[in-house]
């Protein structure tokens, strides 16, 4: 079926949704999990390959392509007026350990179908246009996240180069393994003055649109994310001749510690949610009464006061947990994104582009965080336009969202984006 026939979802598109699916379907064999799920995560050979992948992609769609020092890719499409600022728009497409097929490829593989589209018709923009794919959102290997997109525009953290992994590997020579050089990272940054507007079109990973029947959700507002790193310190000790009054049990506080997080996330009424996602136990042995514990806590929602007020609360309890269980317990907080708002023009824009189409919306808060609301800190309006995930699922391997849906929402970012770009031609 051409990108213009009649599409399964009822209309005509501009855009090709069997190219689409295509694109999905190849980009989640990087990574593809024996354990089900795809396992692409950011600084690893298979994120590399599909970073690889992708950028040849982009090169076939006629973009000048790069990648910049943070090893996020960017395509661009000249505009008549050269100088104009562009239209910005992508994602990512690093998952979770044994994530989805959908989660930041979408809105990645959206962002390409829509330049190959452009390029099908021979479309002329007023503006120039720049996907993007932005590096390591998920923050799955070194812990923090959104670490291109906040290359891009605030900077990383100080020290965050030498953070080491499991392997022992420093952030900066997985860089180096991409061919980058750490040196230059000031470069990836951004000037606001370069760009209009960003868009990204992601999966909800919530159950709202699925559980309403509805086809585009138009983000309101994006929660905010602090991350902390607890180290719990007890004594390691034989578990056999150790009487139980006598041991200092780094696990006992870690697990008294991870209830009292949703205890106290639970304390108040609001969509605050709260999350411990692993725990590292040392020495790990079974006859050992464990002597130390990491592990992290995570706390999310719109307003950065509740989630301040929560971390209070999660403090004092630790304070309590650690004189009672004789350890020491430290709690550190080792990443932030604050809430943002959507830009309300392009919630209007998103509004009547899904209209035009015949699309259902609603507007709606993101629960998840994602690499919009670290480029809204440019100052650049920003809008994110949401489909459905069927029961809600994500971050698993069950994760999906049906290719009708998935059609529908490249169909929206490409009217948006035609709009923004002011498509004064169109041939073919
Ligand atoms: O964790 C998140 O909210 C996003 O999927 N990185
Ligand atoms: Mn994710
Ligand atoms: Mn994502």
């Amino acid at each position: 079926m051409s990108a213009d026939s009649a599409s399964p979802i009822g209309r005509d598109l501009h855009i090709n949704p069997e190219r689409l699916h295509r694109l999905i379907t190849e980009l989640s064999r990087f990574g593809k999990d024996p354990k089900g799920g795809v396992s692409r995560i950011a600084f690893s050979e298979n994120d590399k390959a599909a970073m690889d992948w992708l950028a040849e992609k982009m090169t076939d769609a006629g973009l000048e392509v790069w990648v910049d020092p943070a090893a996020s890719i960017h395509g661009r499409r000249r505009g008549r007026d050269s100088g104009a600022p562009a239209v910005l728009f992508g994602s990512h497409i690093d998952t979770v350990p044994q994530g989805g097929d959908f989660d930041g490829a979408l809105g990645s593989l959206g962002a390409l179908e829509i330049m190959m589209t452009l390029k099908d018709k021979e479309a002329e923009t007023a503006r120039p246009l720049e996907m993007v794919v932005w590096s390591d959102e998920e923050g799955a290997h070194y812990g923090k996240g959104f670490f291109g997109s906040r290359a891009a525009t605030m900077g990383l953290d100080p020290g965050e180069l030498e953070m080491v992994d499991e392997e022992g590997v420093v952030l900066a020579d997985w860089l180096r393994r991409y061919g980058l050089d750490p040196i230059r990272l000031d470069e990836a940054r951004l000037d606001a003055q370069d760009y209009s507007s960003y868009l990204e079109l992601h999966i909800e990973q919530g159950p709202v649109l699925y559980g309403q029947g509805k086809q585009i959700g138009v983000v309101e507002g994006i929660v905010g994310i602090d991350r902390f790193d607890v180290t719990i310190e007890g004594f390691a000790n034989h578990a056999g001749t150790t009487p139980m009054e006598e041991r200092r049990d780094a696990m006992i506080a870690a697990s008294r510690l991870t209830l009292a997080v949703r205890e106290e996330i639970t304390a108040k009424p609001g969509r605050q949610v709260g999350n411990v996602g692993w725990v590292k136990v040392v020495p790990g042995a079974t006859n050992v009464v464990p002597g130390l514990v990491r592990m992290p806590i995570e706390l999310r929602d719109v307003k950065k006061e509740v989630i301040g007020a929560v971390a209070e609360r999660i403090q004092a309890r630790a304070r309590g947990i650690a004189g009672e269980e004789d350890v020491s317990l430290n709690i550190e907080l080792s990443g932030r994104e604050s809430p943002c708002l959507t830009d309300a023009p392009l919630r209007g824009l998103i509004e009547d582009v899904a209209a035009e189409g015949g699309f259902s919306t609603l507007r709606m808060p993101s629960g998840a965080g994602h690499d919009a609301q670290v480029i809204s800190k440019l100052g650049i309006p920003a809008g994110m336009i949401f489909v459905p995930s069927r029961g809600g699922v994500s971050h698993s391997p069950e994760e999906w969202t049906d290719w009708e849906d998935c059609a529908r929402g490249v169909e929206v970012l490409y009217g948006a984006v035609r709009n923004l770009a002011d498509v004064d031609k169109v041939v073919g």
